[in-house]
């Protein structure tokens, strides 16, 4: 069928050949590891810990980071397989384009833009908090008006927009500069993160894990739209606590980990992704994975969790221990870190963005690669832009769980399309090779899925409407200008970019 069109891995390829469309291959593994960890690390960790350890899980919130870890994990698998068997730029998009066809892929890509674009307005938001709060403790106060989005007090959220166009000039002047930058900013960063596990350590109280997952308490207030899925589909009264407040935790703290498959996204400035790709992908998600996990177990054990703050937990905790100088420390942390997780968002929705025109299903002109710096400017241009814009006017705390259930909905896509693959494709070379194959894609399905439903159900019904403006939009422009279906059009000749092999649907 003509919407389930399939582009060929060796057709990826090759695009990624074309002068005027080639990215530069200038990142190694440790680049593409010290990226995923770059992004992966930030307002998960920094803010989101305390707010649901308190709300939702208790000191069984570091349970719920191991969980989302496994869940992670399983799609990480399913994403190695493919990032180091298609090495081009787009990640689950182009994946999806080699096995499942056109408009899947379609749906994913703008699906993809969606986790990215708000994602990285959510961090730039919560960068800005940090911001004001560093710039308090230095005795300069920001008005509300100028530091703060409508329907939070302000007006706009100037520093959000100012350091989200800082971030998009770095990326367009390229992507060895940002690297170095990166490197710089995700070892403040670590350290920071370390400097709680182990000073905190010193303040751990045991009784403060008693108990370790606190009984369930009805959340009446709770209601319609903003409960759980599964707790509405199974007539539960919502609650907090208990093992389904363990889940809930679960489906919010999912947020730390977003951002690995960005490394997936990069695959085509690796320099042998075939290698590299699966140990920046596997390894950045096994560091953070760890760090998390003792950072939670730290703090629910330096303070009560019903006196965890929600704004910045991990500074707030050391206050209350009363260590101040630390506290700042960790502020100051937050404030450089949380950048590089908006740089790195951004430059993985560029190069889907990117993607997405190189196959004519969004206009041509934007994925032409600049001149001189080598990077694909337009799109990163246009996508700083709006998340600049949505980042300075609109307040998007709750939006977070929007981003984990498009990135979910993608972890699913990669994981049936590695099973696929394997049946039309088993001749190709596969540097890396998912175990237990279909057991493993299986599982990180069943897992996201039901990641999914413990999401509220407005997020549902949000994600709902973007992709039903993404079918109006392909409708409207993409099917019109595929490339891939215009070529198929046009007889070719064996050999050249319009030919396709017997196997491809
Ligand atoms: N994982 C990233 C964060 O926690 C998006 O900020």
């Amino acid at each position: 069928m003509d919407l389930l069109r399939t582009k060929s891995v060796e057709q990826s390829i090759r695009d990624t050949e074309e002068p005027t469309h080639r990215l530069r291959r200038a990142l190694g593994p440790l680049d593409l590891t010290v990226f995923g960890v770059g992004v992966i690390v930030g307002t998960g960790i920094f803010v989101l810990t305390g707010q649901v350890a308190r709300d939702n899980a208790g000191p069984a919130v570091a349970l719920s980071f191991i969980l989302a870890a496994v869940v992670c994990g399983l799609a990480a698998l399913c994403y190695a397989e493919f990032a180091s068997t298609v090495p081009v730029a787009g990640s689950a998009y182009t994946f999806s384009y080699a096995t499942l066809g056109e408009f899947p892929a379609w749906i994913i890509g703008w699906d993809l833009i969606l986790e990215m674009a708000l994602g990285a307005a959510v961090v730039a938001v919560g960068w800005s908090g940090y911001f004001a709060s560093l710039l308090d403790g230095l005795g300069v106060t920001m008005p509300d008006a100028v530091s703060a989005p409508p329907g939070e007090g302000g007006t706009v959220n100037v520093p959000a927009i100012a350091m989200v166009l800082a971030v998009t000039t770095l990326l367009v002047l390229g992507i060895k500069i940002s690297a170095r930058f990166n490197a710089v900013v995700v070892a403040i960063k670590i350290g920071v993160v370390l400097l709680v596990i182990v000073a905190g350590l010193f303040f751990v109280k045991g009784a403060n894990y008693d108990p370790f997952v606190p009984p369930s308490q009805s959340t009446p207030e709770v209601e319609g739209p903003d409960a759980p899925l599964m707790q509405v589909l199974f007539g539960v009264t919502p609650v907090a606590f208990g093992w389904l407040g363990v889940f809930s935790a679960l489906a919010i703290v999912f947020f730390a980990y977003i951002g690995f498959d960005i490394v997936a996204a990069a695959a085509e400035e690796a320099r042998r992704p075939q290698r590299d790709l699966p140990i920046g992908l596997v390894g950045s998600l096994v560091v953070t994975a760890v760090l998390y996990a003792s950072v939670a177990t730290v703090l629910v054990g330096m303070q009560r969790y019903t006196e965890l703050s929600t704004e910045a937990p991990l500074a707030d905790a050391f206050k209350a221990v009363g260590r101040p100088v630390f506290a700042t420390i960790i502020d100051v942390g937050a404030v450089v870190g949380l950048v590089t997780v908006v740089l790195i968002l951004l430059l993985g929705m560029s190069r889907i963005f990117f993607a997405l025109s190189r196959d004519g299903l969004m206009p041509a002109w934007i994925s032409a690669v600049h001149p001189r710096f080598g990077t694909p400017y337009r799109s990163t241009v246009i996508m700083g832009v709006i998340v600049a814009v949505v980042s300075g006017f609109i307040p998007l705390a709750e939006l977070a769980t929007l981003v984990n259930i498009g990135t979910l909905f993608a972890f699913i896509v990669v994981s049936v399309a590695v099973v696929i693959l394997r049946r039309t494709r088993p001749d190709l070379p596969r540097a890396f090779r998912t175990p237990l194959v279909p057991l493993v894609p299986a599982l990180s399905v069943v897992a996201c899925l039901f990641v999914m439903i413990n999401l509220p159900v407005e997020t549902w019904l949000r994600f709902l409407v973007w992709m039903a403006a993404g079918i109006v939009v392909y409708a409207a422009y993409g099917y019109r200008k595929s490339r891939v279906r215009a070529e198929a059009r046009t007889p070719a000749e064996p050999g050249s970019a319009g030919h396709r092999p017997p196997v491809e649907r």
